[in-house]
């Protein structure tokens, strides 16, 4: 019987797989390294090793109507699109209405999590721990909630670009970013346009004399404020639209929907014209970046090529003197240190999921990696139904297929994202929002329906 699972991470993750594991009767301990609730969502003015960090102005990117718990509204008073702070105030009205915090052990670091030698029999983990005095730990567990995030590590890829040896400006990376402040009159470039990349440099180009912003691939750029002033994400994931697309060629959506785009702001005209097409990639949200470009505050340029004295040279073979500084909005690598090795793929650390949950390779099912995905939609509502199936799976309610299945799953969904995204960990990474909320749903559902017509 499983009993006690350890919920590794005291993030929004982390507190949802309290709760449910507390709605299914099991004894959920957790584990957070630091001394508070939020993980990412805890804005600090400085940047620690191995921890997230955030920009001091960012704002969510999902409406407050589609990025809450299922059963805990945002405050009426909210706004739609809520700064930081109060996202991290929203977790702890969750943590204190559910009482969540009494199964938290804050400053205590989760060092690894091993499969115990009985595995086989028992499907249970040593896990060892290093509490706030720096002890070592040790705990048996029947299950293990990975909740540990993935922006801790930093990807500042610079020995790609030649001279950068004798650049003379900073190059930082966005993890480093706080605020504009040491841009003022300054002349940067910002590198990258995922989210932060194009949060970052609207905002460094309020204060600073140039900012350029080089993109490797351009960007479908939409606004937060969609139809009637209603939320994107509240009017782009319906049903309807989820029915739409299966009905309608790609190809047609594609095109009708980059011609509204480009009513808007036509994307070439604007340098932010992507190779890719509408649909096969995460769009940039963003309501700023192009305003800033139509004053002049911020020009686009192509992918960065290298350095050359204060000069940054790009694939264009324009050179833009003077450059003060440069931030690398170049995203992150997961890292799971305290997972066993074997769980990962080898060549580059990364994890196999099935269903971007569940090791395929365990005897027992009872570990689960939560939040571990990217998708177009907000992450918690999915975590929270990552929650639920996994301890229906460790409590043998709801059954896994076998490990050859998982593993051929895997790699058709992998493979049919390749022809969006050519990189293969971010292949791999990508889930369709509504179609996984729904699968997750029957797996949790049909539980439910056996319980009563066994
Ligand atoms: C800049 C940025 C903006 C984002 N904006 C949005 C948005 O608008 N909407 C949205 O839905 N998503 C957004 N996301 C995604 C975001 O990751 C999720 O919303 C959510 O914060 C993930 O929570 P988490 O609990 O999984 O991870 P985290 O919030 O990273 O929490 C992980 C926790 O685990 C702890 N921990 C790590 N390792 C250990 C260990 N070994 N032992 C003990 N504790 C450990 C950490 O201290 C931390 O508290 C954004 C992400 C970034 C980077
Ligand atoms: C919101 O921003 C984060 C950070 O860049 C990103 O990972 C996430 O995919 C974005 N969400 C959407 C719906 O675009
Ligand atoms: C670097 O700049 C100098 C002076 O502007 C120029 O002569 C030189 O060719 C440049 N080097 C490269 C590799 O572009």
């Amino acid at each position: 019987m499983v009993q006690r699972v350890a919920v590794v991470g005291g993030g929004s993750s982390g507190l949802v797989c309290i709760k449910v594991c507390v709605d299914e009767g099991l004894e959920p301990v957790c584990f957070e390294s630091t001394d508070d609730i939020g993980g990412l969502w805890k804005f600090k003015d400085s940047t620690e090793p191995e921890r997230s960090s955030i920009y001091r102005s960012l704002v969510v990117n999902t409406s407050k109507e589609m990025m809450c718990f299922s059963d805990f509204p945002m405050p009426a008073a909210y706004p739609n699109y809520m700064h930081n702070s109060q996202l991290l105030q929203y977790f702890r009205l969750y943590a204190e209405h559910f009482d969540l915090l009494k199964y938290i052990n804050f400053q205590t670091t989760v060092k690894s999590v091993t499969q115990r030698p009985d595995f086989s029999v028992s499907g249970q983990w040593d896990v060892v721990t290093i509490n706030r005095d720096g002890e070592e730990e040790r705990h048996v567990f029947d299950g293990v909630l990975v909740c540990s995030g993935h922006y801790t590590h930093p990807v500042l890829p610079l020995s790609d670009f030649p001279g950068h040896e004798t650049f003379s400006g900073k190059c930082f990376h966005s993890w480093d970013y706080k605020d504009a402040d040491t841009c003022r009159g300054k002349r940067v470039v910002v590198v990258g346009i995922g989210n932060s990349g194009g949060d970052i440099a609207a905002e460094i180009s309020r204060s600073a004399e140039k900012t350029f912003l080089s993109t490797r691939q351009g960007a479908w750029v939409i606004g937060r404020m969609s139809s009637n002033g209603l939320p994107l994400d509240m009017t782009a994931i319906t049903r309807l639209n989820n029915i739409l697309m299966q009905l309608i060629p790609k190809t047609l959506v594609n095109w009708a929907a980059e011609r509204v785009l480009n009513q808007k702001y036509d994307h070439r005209l604007y340098g932010l014209q992507p190779r890719h097409r509408l649909l096969d990639k995460k769009p940039l949200i963003n309501d700023d970046l192009p305003g800033r470009i139509l004053q002049g505050a911020l020009v686009m340029k192509p992918n960065l090529k290298g350095f050359n004295g204060s000069g940054v040279v790009f694939e264009d073979g324009t050179v833009e003197e003077n450059i003060d500084a440069v931030v690398f909005c170049t995203g992150y690598n997961g890292n799971f240190p305290f997972l066993p090795p074997a769980l990962s793929d080898g060549s580059k650390g990364e994890l196999t999921l099935y269903k971007r949950l569940f090791p395929p390779s365990l005897q027992h099912p009872t570990l689960a990696v939560m939040g571990l995905f990217q998708t177009k939609g907000p992450i918690i509502p999915v975590v929270e139904m990552q929650a639920r199936w996994a301890v229906k799976v460790f409590t043998g309610l709801s059954r896994l297929p076998s490990k050859e299945k998982m593993l051929a799953v895997i790699e058709s969904e992998r493979k049919r994202n390749m022809k969006s995204y050519s990189c293969p960990r971010q292949a791999a990474l990508q889930v369709d929002y509504i179609p996984l909320l729904d699968f997750m749903a029957d797996e949790v559902s049909s539980v439910l329906y056996k319980s009563v017509f066994p």
